[in-house]
This record gives C-alpha cells, structure tokens and sequence, in this order.
C-alpha cells in the first residue's frame, strides 16, 4: 500500500537550529505522517538558517537545506511560515518584523522579543496581513497562550499567578530539599544545562518578566513595560529563609503576578520569591516544571502545570504553533489577536492604569543580619513603625558572621510601599550589615 501523498505542501523556514530547531526538526519528521493526515497538508521545513554551519551538533545539519542568511528565509516568496528560534532582539526583530510585513506568519519562542518590542511587533501584523504565535514563548510544552487567547476567551482576568522559569524554580527546590546554599546550587545546574553560562536573566527575575508582560498582555490587551514591572530574584535567599518557611508549613516560590482590580482599572505585574502555604498545589510544582494558575471570572480558578523548558516541551509548543499556522493559511480562522480579545471592553484600555504592585496590601517576611548589640532591636521596631509597618512575630537565631545576630519579622498586613520604605531604612543603619531580605507571604486562595 502507498502511503497518501498530500497535495498541499507549506513550506516553513527555520531560523536557529540549536536547542529548540533541532527540537522542532526531530519532532516535525517523527510525527510527520499523523501531522499531515490530521491537518490535510505536508509541513515541510524548506530552509534553516544557522549562524555556523561548520558548529558540531547533536543532530546533523541537512547541508542542502542550509543558509547563514536568515533574511532570504524572511523575504523568500515560496515560504510562508517563519520560524524564529535564533533568540536574542537584534536579528530576531527584523526577522520578524520583515516577515510579518511581507503578511507571513511568524511562530516564535522569543519572549525576550515579544516583551520588549511587543507594540511593533503586533502592529507590523496588523499592517502587513500577517500572524505572530508564540506559545512556546512562555511556560515551554503548556499550551497558555491558547488557553488564554481561545479557550478562556469568555473570562475578565482578576488574578494570573504562576512559576514561570525553570531555572529558578529547579534552584529553590534542590535548597530547600537539599538544605544546599544557593551558590552551591546554582553550579550544579550550570553543570546540567539547567542554568546559563550567565544566569542573570534567570535568577534575577527578568525572564520571569518577559513571561508575564506577555501573558498580561493576552489577559488585559496591554504591554507593559518592563521598568513598570516590580522584579526581585533569588540569589539573596539563604537556607535560613527555607528553615523559617519549613516551620511555617510555607515553600519559597518566584512568583509572577498579574493582578487586575477592575473596580479602579489598576493593572500590576510583579515578579518576586515568595512565601506560600504548602497545601496549595502551586507550592508542589518542583524541579524545572511551570505552573500557572488563571482566576477567570466566568470559569473559575484554572492551573496549568507541565515542564517549562527544555528541548522537547518547546519544540511541543513551537509545532503545535506550526499547525495553527497551516490552518490559517488554508484558510481556517485567524488566530484571535488580543485586541479583539473579549477581556477588553472597547475603549477601556486606554483608560487600564498601569501601577507597581506598591499600593498591595499583604504580609511580609524580612530577615536581617545585624549586630548582636543591645538595643538593636529597639532600633529595627522604630524604625518599622514610623513606616507604620505593624510587627506580628519577631525570631532571633545566630549567624554565620561572626558577632552578628539573625532576626526574621513578620507584619501584620501592610502596604508594599511602606515595607519597601522600612527595608531601605534598615538597610543605612550601621546596625544592619547585610541588605534586609524581603519576602511576601502570599494570600492566594487556590
Ligand atoms: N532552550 C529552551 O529550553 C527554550 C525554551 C523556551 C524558549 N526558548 C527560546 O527559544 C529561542 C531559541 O533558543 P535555543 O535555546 O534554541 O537557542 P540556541 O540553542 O542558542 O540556538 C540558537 C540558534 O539560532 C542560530 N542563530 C543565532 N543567531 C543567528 C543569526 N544571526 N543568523 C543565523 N542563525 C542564527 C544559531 O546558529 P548556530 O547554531 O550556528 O550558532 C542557533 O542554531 C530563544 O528565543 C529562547 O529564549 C528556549
């Protein structure tokens, strides 16, 4: 029996053949068959642009199909769908931008990319007749782009929170599991391909940013911008911050978070470690796994938890964008833009206030090292209540520095900006001799 050949044929252009091109080559010629029966067409990767073609690789580079030219793939009239996973924001833009003006489709991983030049992006769609997808560019193999964009469509958006890098996420668990300081840690997943040779983008909390920025604006139809995102990482966390939660029944998590008051059209995003009740299953996605939960209005709360990176979770994403982009091009629906989102009453995102999250009320941890002096204390507590910041537990515990004491706070609920005020007043007393660790213990309820 002959296998049915398929008429149609779309041509795709790879651009980067590294982790994830290499992922979506693999995975697009092994599921080949049962691609092109459910979707009526053959997907076939036509061209791949590569920076080095002579660079070993895991998986050989079929010489034929190769050029050092990404922008003959953008501008090739035979190819329709461009897929960019070369990273970075310089080439990758005026890819992008060249295809989508060209009215191609653009399948992308890029949440750098998307995060920070999001508005020009999705303007050259709109002008140019094409389509940018992205699901791979947050939460690697869970598709929420789509459940944001489609299935959730009939939802207004209180509250997104979630685990949205790996990296992080793989660091924190192995602290707390391991009772491992975070130096040691972060070698390690160095030394696994966990973790980059700069790992700043991770640890800091500005990947996680790049993430939420793109699902706040699927969710609320607005970019906001980075400076306008409060973003905090976790190299400041110690396994003293871990003891403390463990003996709360809390885990420390990096959170992002979108929280949309609708009553006052106020719009955060943060990204911080925070503390969480273990009994939440938030708090149990371990290792390098994702989880993002969804409060919508119409469904309720919705949790999305699977592995958020790695070669084959991505390439999951990256090939389930490629089929959308073959039914669109067969003329299904187009992929709903989030300016047309529901989530959006007309007009009222030029009303959306975009804050940092300082006007959030919420408990806080703060730990400090300080000098084991008298009256140190007496100091610290002065100085949180002229911030009018109200103190629920105080612990005193040694340090690792010699003649120095450790003191973990509590507060009672409290603004964010008045604990971010009593941190920065802490941190100038001769008395504090590291910088105060804050963390928030979240309320959620899901
Ligand atoms: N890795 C993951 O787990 C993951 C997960 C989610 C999203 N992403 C995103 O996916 C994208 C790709 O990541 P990756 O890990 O696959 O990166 P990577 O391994 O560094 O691969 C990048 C590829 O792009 C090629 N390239 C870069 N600049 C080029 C240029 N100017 N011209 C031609 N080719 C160029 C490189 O060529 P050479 O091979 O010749 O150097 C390489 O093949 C990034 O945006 C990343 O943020 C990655």
């Amino acid at each position: 029996m002959t296998a049915r050949v398929y008429r149609k044929t779309m041509k795709i252009g790879l651009c980067g053949f590294g982790v994830v091109g290499q992922g979506v080559w693999k995975h697009l010629n092994q599921r080949r068959r049962e691609l092109d029966k459910r979707l009526g067409v053959s997907l076939e990767i036509a061209r791949i642009a590569v920076r080095d073609p002579a660079k070993e690789r895991k998986l050989p580079l079929p010489r034929k199909l190769v050029t050092t030219d990404p922008f003959s793939i953008a501008v090739d009239p035979e190819i329709p769908i461009v897929c960019e996973l070369m990273g970075g924001t310089d080439v990758a833009r005026e890819i992008t931008l060249t295809a989508l003006r060209a009215g191609k489709i653009v399948v992308t991983a890029n949440k750098a990319l998307l995060s920070e030049f999001g508005p020009e992006i999705f303007e050259a769609a709109r002008t140019g007749g094409g389509h940018i997808l992205f699901e791979a560019s947050v939460g690697g193999g869970i598709p929420i782009i789509k459940a944001l964009r489609e299935g959730l469509v009939a939802n207004r958006f209180r509250l997104i929170y979630g685990i949205l890098n790996g990296t992080c996420n793989y660091i924190l668990t192995r602290m707390e599991n391991e009772d491992l300081n975070y130096t040691d840690v972060l070698a390690d997943a160095k030394r696994l391909g966990y973790a980059e040779a700069d790992e700043s983008l991770d640890v800091d909390g500005w990947d996680s940013a790049h993430k939420a920025s793109i699902l706040a604006f699927l969710a609320h139809g607005t970019w906001v911008r980075l400076e306008d995102i409060g973003v905090d990482g976790i190299r400041r966390i110690s396994p003293s911050d871990f003891a403390f939660a463990r003996s709360f029944g809390l885990r420390i998590k990096l959170l992002s978070v979108i929280a949309r008051n609708f009553e006052s059209n106020d719009l955060s995003v943060s990204v911080r470690p925070m503390l969480l009740p273990e009994r939440l299953v938030l708090a149990n996605v371990n290792e390098v796994y994702n989880g993002i939960c969804v409060a919508g209005d119409v469904v309720g709360t919705t949790l999305y938890i699977g592995r958020g990176a790695g070669q084959d979770a991505t390439a999951s994403a990256v090939i389930g964008d490629l089929a959308d982009a073959a039914l669109v091009l067969l003329g299904g629906k187009s992929p709903l833009l989030p300016d047309d989102a529901p989530s959006i009453v007309s007009g009222e995102e030029d009303r959306l206030r975009i804050t940092l999250p300082e006007n959030q009320e919420s408990r806080f941890y703060l730990r400090l090292t300080v000098k084991d002096a008298s009256g140190v204390l007496a100091r610290v507590s002065a100085s949180m209540a002229s911030n009018r910041v109200s103190i629920a537990s105080v612990l005193q515990s040694e340090s690792d520095l010699p003649d120095c004491a450790s003191l973990i706070l509590t507060t009672h609920r409290t603004n964010e900006k008045a604990i971010q005020d009593t941190a920065n007043d802490l941190k100038a007393m001769s008395v504090v001799v590291e910088d105060p660790v804050l963390l928030q213990i979240a309320e959620f309820e899901d």
